[in-house]
C-alpha cells in the first residue's frame, strides 16, 4: 500500500503528523514539499501528488495547505483525482462513501493539525458505497459534450 502526501509551508506540521499516522496504518509513504518554513507555490507540490494518485503509484494522497482550497483546486486538474477539501467529519466520510474521493486536502490555518488527523482517520476507514454512486463517480470525467 502506498500513499503519497505533500504540503506547502503552511502545512509542515500536519504533513509530518499525517505522514506518521500513513505509517502507522502500513502505508509506503512519498513525501512532497519543504522541511520547513521555506515559501514554496502549492500548485508544485500539488500536481507531484495528484500525479502519483492518477498514475496508480499510490492508491490515496493527501495535501495540506494554508485551506486546502488551492491544493485541491490544482488536484482536480487531473484525469482521475477526485480530490475533496476535508473540514468535518460528515463531509470526509461522503468524500468517499459517495463520491470515492482519492485525495483528501486539510487546511491547517482553517481545521490545525490535530482535527486534520482525526479526519484522515475517518477518510481512510470510509469505503467507496458503490452502486448508484459509481454511476455518477464515473460522469465526473466526462465532458459536458459526453453527456
Ligand atoms: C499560502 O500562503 C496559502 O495561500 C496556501 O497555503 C493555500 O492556503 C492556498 O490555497
Amino acid at each position: 500500500m502506498r500513499a503519497t502526501i505533500g504540503s506547502d509551508h503552511a502545512g509542515v506540521e500536519t504533513r509530518a503528523a499525517a505522514a506518521s499516522l500513513l505509517r502507522e496504518r502500513g502505508f509506503e509513504v512519498e513525501e512532497h514539499g519543504p522541511a520547513d518554513a521555506e515559501s514554496v507555490d502549492y500548485p508544485d507540490i500539488s500536481h507531484r501528488v495528484a500525479a502519483d494518485v492518477a498514475s496508480g503509484a499510490a492508491s490515496v494522497g493527501v495535501l495540506i495547505c494554508g485551506t486546502g482550497q488551492g491544493m485541491a483546486m490544482a488536484a482536480n486538474r487531473h484525469l482521475g483525482i477526485r480530490a475533496a477539501v476535508v473540514t468535518d467529519e460528515f463531509t470526509c466520510k461522503m468524500a468517499r462513501a459517495h463520491n470515492d474521493a482519492n485525495l483528501a486536502c486539510f487546511g491547517e490555518r482553517v481545521i490545525g493539525t490535530e482535527k486534520a488527523i482525526e479526519l484522515l482517520g475517518v477518510f481512510l476507514d470510509t469505503e467507496f458505497e458503490g452502486g448508484r454512486h459509481r454511476r455518477r463517480v464515473e460522469k465526473i470525467d466526462r465532458t459536458p459534450s459526453e453527456g
